[in-house]
């Protein structure tokens, strides 16, 4: 098929590496072009703008950053070069944010299907993301052999928004799975029990997600380079979960403090590090809320009375 990637960062680059595998005939556009390189370099077209590398295909597949940005590439960036383009969208943004694209792509006569995935750079290299699909039952059925070459079995979900709230509900699991790890982790660790004897014991049980051994050596190595999925990236879709939450008057209320303390990321330097940096912020050297005058739990200042985690083991109660 012939196929236009508009955004070749992270997951981007891997899908159409992924295409050009298959066989499909690639063009690509990046808002920095170096991006586009090594794509470039495996056989894919570049194009200078993306009006002009939309023109080169019927498909038009997108994953930038977010609804702003996919509204800009996709509205003022191609406008009437929409005309009988099929979109498919899979970039994480809000069910709202898609609704009005979806409606504004239309506009211009082209179809529009959103396909958040589920998975990252791995996933997208060997076929095995999860693809959530929502809009037409009927451009679903023509988007399915291009979207089987990215998963095994995409799924349709229903009108435009089903899966962005699917996807937005499985990416608040990732950071509310990692934060909790990071935090039992970092209390054993303070202190001073048996960290192995914690984590087989948490192997065992129901609680256990696999996520956490995925995660245990970047939090042991304080070494999150190289990332699938960048911090930056999870603060956005917890944003975009809580948002879309509120309108079904759920309580958010535990939720929030995460998305607070995430808020911590770029002070902390850490919004392009992999999601799992979050650890950073669990510590108890984590940056404070600026002016806040209050201390990270948001109580006043006070003296404690309690001594100082120690390395030792605490005595059984
Ligand atoms: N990485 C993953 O594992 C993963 C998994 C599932 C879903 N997603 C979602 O997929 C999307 C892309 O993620 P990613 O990890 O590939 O992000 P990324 O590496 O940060 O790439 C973002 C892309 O958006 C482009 N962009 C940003 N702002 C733009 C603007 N104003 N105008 C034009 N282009 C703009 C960037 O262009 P430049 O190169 O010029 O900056 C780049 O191509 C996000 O919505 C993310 O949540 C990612």
């Amino acid at each position: 098929m012939d196929i236009t990637l508009l955004g070749t960062g992270l997951l981007g680059s891997a899908i159409g590496e992924r295409l050009l595998q298959r066989g499909h005939r690639l063009t690509v556009w990046n808002r920095t072009p170096e991006r586009m390189a090594p794509l470039v370099a495996a056989g894919a077209q570049a194009a200078d703008s993306p009006e002009e590398a939309a023109s080169a295909s019927p498909w038009l597949i997108t994953v930038l950053s977010d609804g702003d940005a996919t509204r800009h590439v996709l509205i003022e960036g191609i406008g009437s070069a929409l005309n009988g383009r099929r979109v498919l969208q899979t970039g994480t943004i809000g069910p709202g944010e898609s609704l009005e694209l979806a409606r504004l792509v239309e506009d211009w006569g082209g179809s529009y299907l959103e396909t958040p995935v589920l998975g990252s750079r791995p996933e997208a290299l060997s076929g095995r993301l999860q693809v959530m699909a929502a809009g037409s039952e009927n451009l679903f059925a023509q988007a399915r052999p291009l979207l089987e070459d990215l998963c095994g079995q995409p799924r349709w979900l229903g009108a435009v928004g089903a899966a962005m709230v699917a996807k937005l509900a499985l990416n608040q699991l990732i950071a509310s799975l990692t934060h909790a790890f990071s935090l039992s982790l970092r209390l054993v660790q303070a202190a001073g029990v048996e960290e192995e004897s914690f984590l087989e014991i948490l192997r065992e049980s129901a609680l256990y997600a696999p996520t956490f051994d995925k995660k245990l050596a970047r939090m042991r190595s304080d070494d999150y380079s190289q990332p699938n999925f960048p911090t930056a990236h999870l603060r956005k879709d917890l944003n975009l979960f809580l948002q879309t939450a509120e309108t079904f008057g759920l309580e958010t209320l535990a939720l929030e403090g995460l998305g607070r303390l995430l808020t911590r990321g770029s002070e902390a330097g850490i919004d392009g590090l992999d999601y799992s940096a979050l650890h950073r912020l669990t510590g108890p050297d984590t940056p404070q809320e600026a002016g806040s005058g209050r201390d990270r739990r948001g109580a006043p200042p006070q003296r404690s009375c309690t001594p100082p985690p120690t390395s030792q083991a605490v005595p059984p109660p």
